[in-house]
Order: structure tokens, then C-alpha cells, then sequence
């Protein structure tokens, strides 16, 4: 039996029932601790997404049942990979399916920041308006800024591409593996993350949440980057530390933010709520039809292998 943790697509969810006995989550809610735990207990299988905090304690708890978790997202940072290898639990994931509709969203947030397109709007709906003047709203243009892209993985990649081919970007980028990837000669690599804060007008974040990249993005790192710089966040909430976040939009050294993911989803800090300046969106990077169909059926192709004994083809643990 497969527990699915949330409900899916329409068409995952009938592809899922033709090869599996299910189990659905009553409701469109997380599963509380106990109920992970029980769902470890009796599940073959755990189909669960970035809202599910599975802790080593589902892993390690005696009479555990579960062989498998195939986690809906690219994102692991939620589950305990080192229980669950402990344990012998295998852990999939779904990468590359959201990588362009991710890259899209990381220019939205880029564009709307820089063209107060938020404020419009809050404007325009809250009966503000008053008609076009030249002087109304002024924003900044993209094109020409220079990009500092930190993560030049698969999205942070297809960011860069975006951003200097479509909007005449220049684009400089801060990677653990310091080599430029094939087809990407017009970026350049920065010798440390410093160097590249040094010189963005936007930065965008695009490495995964690990002990080592946690509040990445704390107070010094905010007071390295360039006065009104933006920063835009669609990778996950832990790599930016919120309240020194607020700090630095409030005293000016940003000049606005464009975040689609939180320390603490679904909640916000109230100072971030109260600003003009930041653009926020709940967690929709991966937030299309086609993206959300292809990764259930990426998730389906994981379990369905590891019921098969073969090797899934997204195994991260
Ligand atoms: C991902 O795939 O990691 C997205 O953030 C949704 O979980």
C-alpha cells in the first residue's frame, strides 16, 4: 500500500490507482507527526511533498513498514536522508520536470521587483489610481543588470540562460563546482560568493537548503551587496535569514526582494508583509499543470521501479 500524503493532479492520482493500492490523505492537509508515523508503520510506501517534515523518527521507530518514500519535489531537505539510509529506506525525488517552470518564476519575481508590478496592482485594486503620469511608479529595467546567480544547478542554469539571452543580462555566478557547464560561455564564474555580491544588481537563489547553505543569505552577506540591489528567493526559505531580511530592505541597502519561499511556510514575516518593495508569492515555482503532472508521474516511475527491483531512476538516498 502506497500512502499519498496530499492530493495530486487528476492524472497522477488515476495513474497511481491503476498500479496501486492507495491510501489518501483525508482533506488537502499536511499529516500531523503521529499520523507520519503511522503512515511509516503501515504504508509499503510514503508518496509525500515539501510539507510533510519527516524526521528520523519515522525512519528509526520500531515495526516501521515503509521501504520506500518517492517525494514529490526536487527539494529533500525535509526528509532525514541519513535516518533513512540508516534505516535502509530508499528516497526518490522528481528533478529536472520543474527546472523551466522554476527558471520562469525566478524572472517573474525579478521582473515584478524591479517594476513595482505589486505595488500596481495593490494600487490599481485598492482604488488608488488616479491615471498614467510620467513620473508614476518608475521602476528600473532589467535588461543590462548584471545577474549574480548563486547554485549553478539545473535552475540556477536555465536562469542564466533566460536572463542573458532573453534580457541582456550579464550574468556572473558563485557554484561549488567552479567550472562554467557547456553551453553556458557567457557566464561568468565568481571567485567566491563575496565577489559576486560585490557586483550584482539582482541576486537569485538557487542552491538547495543543506547544513551549509543555511541563512547563506544572513546580515553580512545582505551588507556585501550592492546598495538597492535585489534579492529574489525561489529555492527555500533556509538559505535567507528573514529578519535580517527586513533589516536590510528597511534601512535601505536593498532596494527590494522577491521571495516565493519561507524559513517558515506558510508563515511570513510580518515585516516582509507590511513592505512595497518585496514581491511574495506562496511557493509556486513548480506551480503548473504540465510541471505538477510530470512530477507525479515522476514520483509513479520512482515507486513503480523500486517495486519492480530495479533502480529508480531519481534515487537521492
Ligand atoms: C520542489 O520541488 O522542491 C518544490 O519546491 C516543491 O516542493
Amino acid at each position: 500500500m502506497v500512502w499519498v500524503t496530499r492530493r495530486l493532479p487528476k492524472s497522477v492520482e488515476r495513474a497511481l490507482e491503476e498500479h496501486f493500492t492507495l491510501r489518501w490523505q483525508r482533506g488537502d492537509v499536511p499529516l500531523t507527526p503521529d499520523e507520519l508515523l503511522r503512515a511509516f508503520r503501515e504504508a509499503d510506501a510514503v508518496l509525500c511533498t515539501v510539507t510533510d517534515r519527516i524526521g528520523a523518527e519515522c525512519f528509526a521507530q520500531p515495526h516501521r513498514r515503509v521501504e520506500v518514500v518517492a517525494n514529490f519535489g526536487v527539494g529533500v531537505n525535509h526528509l532525514a536522508l541519513d535516518a533513512a539510509r540508516a534505516a535502509g529506506v530508499m528516497v526518490t525525488n522528481t528533478p529536472d520536470v520543474l527546472t523551466e517552470d522554476t527558471a520562469d518564476l525566478a524572472l517573474l519575481l525579478m521582473l515584478a521587483v524591479l517594476r513595482r508590478a505589486g505595488e500596481g496592482e495593490r494600487e490599481l485594486r485598492g482604488g488608488r489610481w488616479t491615471g498614467w503620469r510620467p513620473t508614476h511608479l518608475l521602476g528600473a529595467r532589467l535588461g543590462g543588470k548584471t545577474l549574480g546567480i548563486v547554485g549553478l544547478g539545473r535552475i540556477g542554469r536555465a536562469v542564466a540562460r533566460r536572463a542573458h539571452l532573453g534580457f541582456g543580462m550579464h550574468v556572473v555566478a558563485w557554484t561549488r563546482t567552479p567550472r562554467v557547464p557547456d553551453g553556458l560561455g557567457y557566464v561568468e564564474l565568481a571567485p567566491s560568493l563575496d565577489a559576486l555580491l560585490a557586483r550584482a544588481d539582482v541576486v537569485s537563489l538557487h542552491c538547495p537548503a543543506t547544513p551549509d547553505t543555511q541563512r547563506l543569505m544572513g546580515a553580512d552577506q545582505l551588507a556585501r551587496m550592492r546598495r538597492g540591489a535585489v534579492l529574489v528567493n525561489t529555492a527555500r526559505g533556509d538559505v535567507v535569514d528573514e529578519a535580517a531580511l527586513v533589516a536590510a530592505l528597511e534601512s535601505g541597502q536593498l532596494g527590494g526582494a522577491g521571495l516565493d519561499v519561507y524559513e517558515r511556510e506558510p508563515e511570513v514575516h510580518p515585516g516582509m508583509l507590511a513592505r512595497e518593495d518585496v514581491v511574495l508569492l506562496p511557493h509556486l515555482g513548480s506551480a503548473t499543470v504540465e510541471t505538477r503532472e510530470a512530477m507525479g508521474m515522476r514520483a509513479l516511475a520512482n515507486l513503480l521501479a523500486f517495486f519492480d527491483g530495479t533502480d529508480p531512476p531519481d534515487r537521492v538516498a
